[in-house]
């Protein structure tokens, strides 16, 4: 994402050593680069953002070791690890697959909320919203059903797109998002009912029992490691012949990784698995991409299920 996090070291001369890092880091003299970094971090060794961008610096010379004890460095110096140095300690095998940390979300998604859209349809060819669209109502044709759903939950809403898709089928659209700002864009749309600034498991704790007809979660479960956590509120969640649907990003093997665009991704069988364990019915599972990544699709499922 074209976006940087910066934390202040509170340390002004810290600070302009990290900025004129930052420069020659982009000017490609990742070595010098790296020396002013290194100084920045002993003038101020609680500077988060200067060891995080040391472990970036030091990855792309090649000196692992080095680049994971600055990673790990970040992740002292802010516990709530809004850089994401957990994510990439995950990728260099330095640390177990594990939850994203929700801070880092928010702070991403914080930064990106006003060029989300932009970046995401015109840059990505982000088509989420509009596969789900159509993989519901085929599922709903298949068991003769009306594709109309008097409430409905977005799961990690974004600005709002996934709602904008469905506006006509849906009476009434509660948002959940870790991001504030981009809970501020979807209510500029005036398309949401409710909206919370939450955790999506977090949300769906506070919903009673069978109060929704369809839950959606559009390019949201790439930020989720585990998804019986999820899938089991769901299932609460839903009324009797509800219907969930949401995309993920997959690979050919097994069980969930970290991909390189610090997404997870999940293997079909996995994305299966999880559905039957709930205890919902899959209805549908296809190979389908909902953006693309250096001009090519990034492999992923739609997946619409239902509970019975
Ligand atoms: C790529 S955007 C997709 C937004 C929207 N669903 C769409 O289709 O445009 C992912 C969104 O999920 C939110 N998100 C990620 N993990 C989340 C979580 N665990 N709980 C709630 N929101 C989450 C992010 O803040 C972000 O707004």
């Amino acid at each position: 994402m074209p976006v940087r996090l910066f934390l202040s070291s509170g340390d002004l001369v810290a600070d302009r050593r990290f900025d004129f890092a930052r420069d020659l880091q982009l000017k490609g003299d990742l070595v010098a680069a790296a020396d002013l970094l290194l100084q920045a971090t002993e003038l101020a060794p609680g500077f988060a953002s200067a060891w995080f961008t040391l472990g970036e610096t030091r990855e792309r010379l090649g000196e692992r070791d080095a680049a994971i004890e600055a990673f790990r460095k970040a992740e002292i110096a802010d516990p709530e690890d809004r850089h994401g140095a957990r994510l990439r300690l995950m990728l260099l095998g330095a640390a177990q697959l594990a939850a994203m940390p929700p801070a880092y979300v928010r702070a991403l998604f914080d930064q990106y909320a006003a060029k989300f859209e932009a970046a995401l349809v015109d840059d990505l060819g982000y088509r989420g919203p509009a596969l789900l669209f159509k993989a519901v109502l085929a599922a709903r044709l298949a068991v003769r059903k009306p594709a109309f759903f008097r409430r409905v939950i977005d799961l990690g809403c974004g600005t709002g797109l996934a709602a904008s898709a469905f506006a006509r089928q849906v009476d009434h659209f509660i948002g959940f998002d870790l991001s504030p700002r981009m809970i501020e864009r979807a209510r500029a749309t005036g398309l949401y009912a409710q909206l919370e600034v939450a955790e999506m498991v977090e949300g769906l704790r506070g919903r009673l029992d069978a109060s929704a007809k369809m839950i959606l979660a559009a390019d949201a479960m790439v930020y989720l490691s585990d998804l019986t956590p999820v899938l089991s509120e769901v299932k609460r969640v839903l009324a009797g012949g509800g219907v969930l649907a949401f995309t993920v990003e997959t690979h050919g093997g097994d069980g969930v990784i970290l991909g390189e665009g610090l997404r997870y991704a999940h293997g079909a069988a996995y994305v299966r698995a999880r559905i039957g364990d709930a205890g919902l019915t899959l209805s549908r599972l296809e190979e389908l991409s909902a953006r693309n990544e250096d001009n090519a699709p990034v492999p992923g499922l739609v997946v619409v299920a239902a509970k019975t």
